[in-house]
């Protein structure tokens, strides 16, 4: 099971002030030494916190797996084909939005989305969509030729008691179901040291993508001692 911490919420900070720090690739050497699997940013296209440039730069400096969530966009096909990230993750992105609202209507896509998947492959890039614990958007992730999906578990994380089971067996179900269809699964969104684990219990999620949570107790504790502690969490799980 790996771990992705995305650094965004470092660049977060930086453009509170619109400084030059703290700087995400620092985080990103932090993440690392911590025993990260990889890294993720998001690029949004107003970047907004995470830049073009930070990419390239963690995508230099990092020797783990890279990825980039990005909407699809000309002008971020352009960015993964520039930099090319081990992984691109898609994500739908809407103007105003403080984080990701949910996941791809990857049945509901334009005709289009197959052929900008098939550019990224070409290129040796994995390609993920986020999709909401559904069995049709697997389905349809299947379809248009992704390589795995990320369950999007913020729903899952804003459950306080009632329904977390029925949840648990929603995301459960999805993930066995996108295996038998041939896809890698991964899971993030609102992933917490305190919500985390009946997840880890999932044995078809192998990766998990997790950035406001670390970030938040970094702040406390350092970014190195922040992944470290999810790390123990997630591979103590097996
Ligand atoms: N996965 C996706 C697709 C996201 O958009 C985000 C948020 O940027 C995450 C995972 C990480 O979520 P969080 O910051 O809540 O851990």
């Amino acid at each position: 099971m790996e771990l992705s911490v995305n650094v965004d919420h470092v660049a977060t900070l930086r453009e509170a002030r619109n400084e030059l720090y703290p700087d995400p690739v620092y985080a990103a050497v932090e993440a690392d030494l911590g025993g990260a699997d990889g890294i993720t940013v998001h690029v949004r296209g107003d970047q907004r916190h995470i830049k073009m440039c930070d990419l390239e730069s963690i995508r230099a400096v990092i020797q783990r797996e890279i990825t980039l969530e990005m909407s699809v966009t000309e002008e971020m096909m352009r960015l993964a084909t520039r930099v090319r990230p081990h992984c691109v993750t898609l994500v739908p992105e809407s103007p105003g939005e403080v984080t990701s609202q949910g996941g791809l209507d990857v049945a509901g896509a334009r005709g289009d989305l197959k052929e900008h998947i098939f550019q990224l492959k070409k290129q040796g890039i994995s390609v993920g969509i986020f999709i909401d614990p559904d069995i049709n958007q697997v389905k349809a992730a299947q379809r248009v030729g992704a390589g795995y999906i990320e369950i999007n578990t913020d729903e899952y994380s804003k459950i306080k008691r009632k329904g977390l089971r029925d949840e648990i067996i929603r995301i459960a179900r999805v993930a066995k179901a996108a295996k038998r269809e041939g896809l890698a699964v991964h899971a993030g969104h609102g992933l917490r040291y305190d919500n985390i684990r009946p997840l880890l219990t999932i044995n078809e999620i192998t990766g998990y993508s997790i950035g406001f949570a670390i970030v938040a107790r970094a702040v406390f504790v350092g970014m190195r001692q922040a992944t470290w502690e999810m790390v123990q969490l997630i591979k103590g799980a097996r």
